[in-house]
């Protein structure tokens, strides 16, 4: 294989110290990870070659490493750094000591001046939505479930670095709407007006940081959906015709015959029911105009084939798919205004309402028209959905999309539903939890903590307060809390102090200093997968194994008795590697509770521009800082278990 020198600059500051150009043979451009697996073993190479006198050209190599890591591989650039100061170890007394604050400075400014987790150093737009929640009923845990997913990958991927536009908020067309707003006497406006507000408040107090909150009712969205018919008109996808079957307005949905049943009601009565949600449709016989779906059926298939991470989890994937492999018949998208007043009316035919999820659907293309990102965020990274509304997003909505010429979103983040008792949570049945009442009891971080904790996307996850209660306690209070209040406790940290940590603190606290080490190594890239994934709760796991290790780890070293013998060196070793542990869970747990994690981060004196994800991993760093001065308690127990 053809030899290709690649020359590396050392840092000016360096060059007195070090040699002053270093070159490394590698092969020519190929796969990144192999290019990285030669410049790792060219340099182990030159390592095993050198003896302690060639200390100097030593380390220049790992800076170069060091350098080569920025815009390549964290896990190459973690080992080298390690390395890096373990070797400065043995610079000779005298001048080694500049010599390695002046390393470790260096490798800081590294890492501060490149994101690690993009390779070709450009930042992506990332576009995340909730759906627009409908505003008959309040708010309650199910929506609020939604939104927390979509604000985690909001803040994921702001602390990675990329640009996030994330919307959310009110579905208020429909005959359902009209109908709620009759039965609370008031007019549709005001009551949406009323509702959608609650809906605000409520994502406010659970810290959802979206960028824009929509309302179906606002002009800037009427004007797009005006627009959007009109294009679809233009293209001939659609046309007037007569419709004839089963609407479920609780659903707002048209069901077709083989699709609904009769159930018998308490009275003894029949009532025939949508098989798919269990509630009421009614027989509707209606001059409207349809939408040409059956034609666009090849073009979802094709949509569908850019890969199963397109629908995610892969269950929901096949559906959409079975769904496929079955005949589409065109769609009823407007009804008379005689029976649906409350909505956006046809362009050119007052006489006819726009369909309310043609509607609703079209509020994420609003948002990307009125985007303040200097980006073009079409198409949506991602639609954060249940599982009840998958037929909307994954038949009709890139069908709209395609037939008007727009790209469908890349991907869809299907979950299922909170229950109570085993039964959906929902306002007819009664058993709806306020978020409210649950930021009452385990405030907001308690509540996000425990949705993300317990929810996994593929199945459907039973709500209780005692669980929440428990768990709320025993991670955060209990878990992280302890660790927290350990390290920045005055008995032991009299001068409340963070101290710098380098592989000497761990190698001096034995085996369990090296069994957090690796822990402590393996964690941040397992946890940052596993969120891009949206494996919120396996990311989550993760960091708590790290937490046990970390206690685990302080209880073994018994900090006090060191303190009480007088081992000072093993004492400020165990203080520093359980505070950078800390640090870490900290920034690791950011997306998911995130005024927790700014309190503990505050606690333990870490600088706002020390939080984005670079720093979520183990950093080598010779200077002590000021601990915060607020109680060190982040997490009050909760008495009512
Ligand atoms: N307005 C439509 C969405 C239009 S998007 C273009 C709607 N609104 S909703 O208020 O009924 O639901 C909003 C979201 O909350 C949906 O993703 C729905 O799946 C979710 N949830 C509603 N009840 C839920 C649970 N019990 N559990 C989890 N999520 C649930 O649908």
């Amino acid at each position: 294989m053809e030899q290709q020198a690649l020359h590396y600059q050392l840092d000016p500051v360096l060059v007195n110290l070090c040699d002053k150009e270093i070159q490394i043979h590698c092969g020519p451009e190929e796969p990144k990870n192999t290019r990285q697996g030669q410049v790792e073993e060219c340099l182990k190479r030159k390592f095993d070659a050198l003896s302690s006198v060639e200390c100097r050209r030593h380390v220049a190599l790992l800076i170069t490493a060091v350098q080569i890591d920025i815009q390549a591989d964290p896990m190459l650039h973690r080992a080298c750094a390690i390395d890096l100061v373990t070797f400065c170890k043995d610079v000779p007394p005298g001048d080694g000591r500049t010599f390695r604050a002046k390393l470790c400075e260096q490798i800081n400014r590294n890492y501060q001046n490149g994101s690690r987790y993009f390779s070709n150093g450009q930042p992506e737009s990332f576009f995340v939505t909730t759906p627009i929640f409908y505003v008959n009923a309040e708010p309650h845990i199910g929506h609020i479930y939604t939104a927390v997913i979509a604000d985690s990958s909001a803040r994921f991927n702001r602390l990675i670095g990329n640009p996030v536009t994330f919307s959310t908020g009110t579905d208020e067309h429909g005959l359902k709407i009209q109908q709620a707003a009759l039965c609370a006497n008031n007019e549709p406006g005001q009551f949406c007006d009323h509702v959608s507000g609650l809906f605000r408040t409520a994502l406010k107090n659970c810290e959802i940081s979206y960028t824009d909150y929509i309302r179906t009712t606002e002009s800037r969205h009427k004007e797009n959906v005006h627009a959007f018919w009109e294009t679809l008109s233009e293209k001939g996808y659609i046309y007037k015709g007569k419709y004839e079957g089963w609407y479920c307005t609780a659903d707002e949905a048209f069901v077709a015959e083989d699709q609904t049943t009769l159930m018998k009601l308490p009275n003894g009565q029949e009532q025939r029911v949508s098989m798919e949600s269990n509630r009421p449709v009614e027989w509707f016989s209606e001059e409207n105009y349809l939408f040409k779906l059956s034609k666009l059926r090849e073009e979802l298939r094709r949509w569908l084939k850019s890969g199963p991470a397109v629908i995610r989890p892969l269950r929901h994937y096949n559906l959409v798919k079975s769904w496929l492999d079955q005949e589409l018949i065109d769609l009823s998208v407007s009804r008379p205004n005689s029976r649906l007043s409350w909505g956006i009316p046809v362009p050119g035919d007052s006489s006819q309402t726009i369909y309310v999820w043609l509607d609703a659907l079209l509020n994420y293309m609003t948002v990307a028209k009125h985007s303040q990102s200097e980006m073009n965020i079409w198409p949506p990274s991602v639609h954060v959905i249940g599982k009840d509304i998958l037929k909307f997003h994954g038949i009709y909505w890139p069908a709209f999309l395609l037939a008007a010429g727009f790209e469908p979103p890349k991907s869809l983040l299907v979950h299922g539903h909170w229950l109570v008792d085993e039964q959906k949570m929902s306002k007819t049945t009664g058993n709806v939890v306020s978020p409210q009442s649950c930021i009452n009891l385990v405030t907001a971080t308690g509540l996000r903590y425990f949705l993300m904790h317990e929810g996994v996307p593929a199945s459907d996850g039973n709500f209780s307060t005692k669980r929440m209660v428990r768990i709320a306690n025993s991670d955060l209070a209990d878990g992280i809390g302890n660790l927290v209040s350990r390290c920045c406790g005055k008995s032991l940290n009299p001068l409340q102090m963070r101290l710098g940590v380098s592989p000497s603190s761990f190698e001096s606290c034995g085996s369990p200093g090296s069994d957090l080490l690796s822990l402590l190594e393996r964690t941040p890239d397992i946890v940052h997968n596993e969120y891009q994934q949206w494996n919120f709760y396996k990311g989550i796991d993760q960091v708590m194994a790290l937490v046990r290790g970390a206690n685990g780890f302080f209880q073994t070293m018994e900090p006090w008795k060191l303190k009480k013998e007088g081992e000072l060196d093993k004492l400020n070793a165990t203080m520093a590697v359980t505070m950078e542990t800390a640090r870490v869970v900290g920034t690791l747990l950011q997306p998911i509770v995130p005024s927790y994690s700014e309190r503990l981060l505050d606690k333990l004196g870490v600088p706002q521009e020390d939080r984005n994800w670079d720093f979520a991993r183990l950093r080598w760093n010779t200077t002590e800082t000021a601990l915060g001065s607020q109680p060190a308690v982040l997490f009050p127990r909760i008495k009512s278990e």
